[in-house]
């Protein structure tokens, strides 16, 4: 008889955005008349950058080709994209990460997803609350927590991010061995220092832990005084690793390309205390179980780092943050307590009610979708997240609706 993986029956309903999705999709069918504007999930909605698509051109001509075709590349990505997100990316901030300490990939969702399945099936794990589902999900599903009691899973160190800290969690009370952290924030937008994101990286250190830091969201820090890579701290090296994304800088949710950093130096142990290599576990898993991301996709992902994709990018991220600055000030002149939308494409918003009434009374009254902070654990409740990934026009009609709506 074959059985399956209970460990997936604790796992609470569907996957947030899809559940969000379904409930859209089921208003949108009860009310056809109604133009629904999608300020939910974190996608993107502007064109790809024209130099983006003149790579992927220039690749698609090479694969039609011969003498210029590609079959199977890297499992670890072309050296050319991995050498320019190195020395932009990181040297170019004093960050010391070498080409071959970077993965490609086709998400940093599956990374931050997949990462925990070279760490031992007892590791302690912390998670922000609220957090993005992905990194809690995938750790039940591997077993590592009891069930679902009140809104959390038996045997999670949860950190908790609320308004009196600013969403940034404190250290952990009790010993852990691996860390979700994630600056700027999903959900929350909020941002963390480098002297805050020291004292993770001296806590990992002390207790022989590592970080996983998500810095999707880095592209859109303003403020020059904030780390855009948990490498720009010293001694990370030694205790973390470091996902990015294509999707949100440049536009690439549809394109798909990502990549993880994990450095050489970064060690962890056997149960008898023997030291490992994590680069060669990761490197191991990610050659047997990934292809790796096509070629005209890797091009389009370099040509983000040449001077033009740097100046495409750019305007792409302030017509994003300009959206954003809109919504916070709507929602603060409305009388809402919000962070994020200053570093941040994401605004989280106190709403001071119960997160899915607010949800269903956005959608009903103003036909906008947000997300509602519930979604991402029990100190999401009472807030709801909104994206500014949306053209101008939505945004700035949505917000006009809203202000309708809560009149
Ligand atoms: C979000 O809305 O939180 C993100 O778009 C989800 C993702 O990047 O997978």
């Amino acid at each position: 008889m074959i059985t399956i993986n209970e460990h997936y029956l604790k796992l609470q309903a569907s996957y947030l955005f899809s559940d969000i999705a379904k409930r859209v999709n089921a208003f949108q069918q009860a009310h056809p008349e109604m133009e629904i504007i999608r300020l939910g999930i974190g996608d993107v909605t502007r064109a790809l950058p024209p130099v983006c698509v003149e790579a992927l051109h220039k690749a698609t001509d090479e694969m039609a080709q011969d003498s210029t075709f590609r079959g199977y590349g890297p499992e670890q990505g072309y050296d050319f994209l991995r050498s320019a997100i190195a020395k932009n990316d990181f040297q170019s901030r004093g960050a010391d990460i070498a080409p071959d300490e970077v993965f490609v990939s086709d998400g940093a969702k599956c990374d931050t997803g997949n990462i925990q399945e070279i760490f031992a099936a007892d590791a302690r794990i912390a998670i922000p609350d609220p957090v993005y589902p992905v990194y809690l999900d995938t750790n039940v599903m591997a077993g590592r927590t009891g069930q679902h009691n009140k809104g959390r899973y038996e045997g999670i160190v949860y950190l908790d991010g609320n308004a009196d800290n600013g969403f940034i969690p404190e250290l952990p009370a009790e010993p852990v061995d691996l860390i979700y952290l994630c600056f700027p924030n999903n959900p929350t937008g909020a941002t963390i220092t480098a002297d805050q994101l020291k004292q993770w990286v001296d806590y990992a250190a002390a207790n022989r832990a590592i970080i996983l830091y998500d810095a999707a969201y880095e592209a859109f820090i303003r403020d020059d005084s904030l780390p855009h890579s948990i490498f720009e701290i010293e001694g990370a090296r030694d205790v973390a690793i470091e996902f990015r994304s294509f999707s949100k800088t440049a536009g690439f949710t549809g394109t798909r390309c990502a990549y993880t950093v994990v450095p050489k130096s970064l060690t962890a142990f056997t149960a008898s205390g023997e030291a490992h290599s994590v680069h060669s576990l990761w490197s191991r898993r990610h050659t047997t179980k990934f292809n790796g991301v096509s070629y005209p996709v890797q091009r389009a992902a370099e040509a983000v780092y040449s001077a033009a994709g740097k100046a495409q990018v750019a305007a792409l991220i302030d017509g994003y943050m300009t959206n954003a600055g809109i919504i916070r000030d709507a929602m603060q002149e409305l009388g809402y307590a919000c962070v994020g939308g200053e570093n941040s494409p994401y605004i989280w918003v106190a709403t001071r009610s119960n997160s899915w009434e607010f949800f269903d009374m956005l959608l009903g009254k103003a036909g906008v979708v947000c997300t509602p902070g519930a979604g991402f654990g029990t100190c999401g409740e009472g807030f709801i997240r909104i994206s500014a990934f949306n053209s101008r026009n939505n945004v700035t009609a949505a917000m006009a609706r809203i202000r309708q709506a809560l009149a």
